[in-house]
């Protein structure tokens, strides 16, 4: 398998930190990745009783899993990469009070080495704009096989309709291949590969590292300017 994008970012990778913009708006890659962790223990409060199980699909250095665990998620957590080098480094974060780690998988292109219908949840973060459009279809195939009956597919991506967000994307290193996709976009490859009831909440219209703002976000989760958003797909039991 040829090396993948990410391996050569791995070592460092924090997330597109190191745009100043998005600096000077959040002080730590944890404080974005947790709007996302907050909004699925919100969503999903079973994932603090224990018992689901979770794929993170380009879960990179494993940050959202080990956000969501350190928030008090006890979920049974898979994660798989195209990149082995941000795989070595989600083991490496891992932090060792949380229990074990992950079982994390390399994969080849598209296809992850987990069975059909394997998982409660399935989330993913940050990735399909990272992925040429023409291979986009194939993962929202491998996105519904892996997922049980009656289970959920959570897709975050950065919303191209902020301009903020563009502007930030265009200017940051980790980013130099991006093509931004829009929620449409996402809700149109599921609805092609399976059936699926789909909500789509817009997050992150206030900086996420300043609590009392955080009510604000949530009353204006359907206005689609937010700087990120999440497609939440529920597959046919
Ligand atoms: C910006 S990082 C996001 C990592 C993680 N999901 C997060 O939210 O922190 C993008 C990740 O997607 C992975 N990736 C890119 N193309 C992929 C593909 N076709 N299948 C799986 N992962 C892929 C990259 O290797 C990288 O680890």
């Amino acid at each position: 398998m040829k090396p993948a994008e990410f391996d050569r970012h791995a070592a460092s990778y924090d997330g597109g930190l190191d745009n100043p913009i998005k600096r000077m708006v959040g002080s730590s890659a944890d404080q974005f990745i947790a709007v996302k962790a907050r909004w699925l223990l919100r969503r999903e409060p079973k994932l603090k009783s224990g018992g689901l199980a979770v794929l993170d699909y380009g879960c990179g250095a494993g940050d959202l899993m080990r956000v969501l665990a350190e928030l008090g998620a006890r979920a049974d957590f898979s994660g798989c990469d195209v990149s082995s080098g941000m795989l070595d480094e989600a083991g490496r974060r891992w932090p060792a009070p949380l229990g074990p780690a992950p079982a994390l998988a390399t994969q080849d292109g598209t296809l992850t080495p987990f069975a059909d219908r394997l998982f409660d949840i399935v989330t993913i973060s940050a990735v399909l704009h990272h992925v040429p459009v023409d291979e986009r279809q194939a993962i929202y195939r491998e996105l519904g096989r892996v997922l049980k009956p009656g289970g959920r597919i959570y897709v975050f991506e950065h919303n191209p309709r902020n301009p903020l967000v563009r502007y930030v994307i265009a200017r940051t290193p980790i980013d130099e291949n991006a093509i931004l996709l829009d929620a449409r976009e996402v809700r149109h490859g599921l609805l092609d590969a399976a059936r699926y009831d789909l909500e789509t909440d817009y997050l992150m219209f206030m900086p996420p590292g300043i609590a009392v703002l955080r009510p604000i976000d949530r009353t204006l989760a359907w206005l689609p300017l937010g700087a990120q958003y999440v497609v939440a797909a529920r597959k046919s039991a």
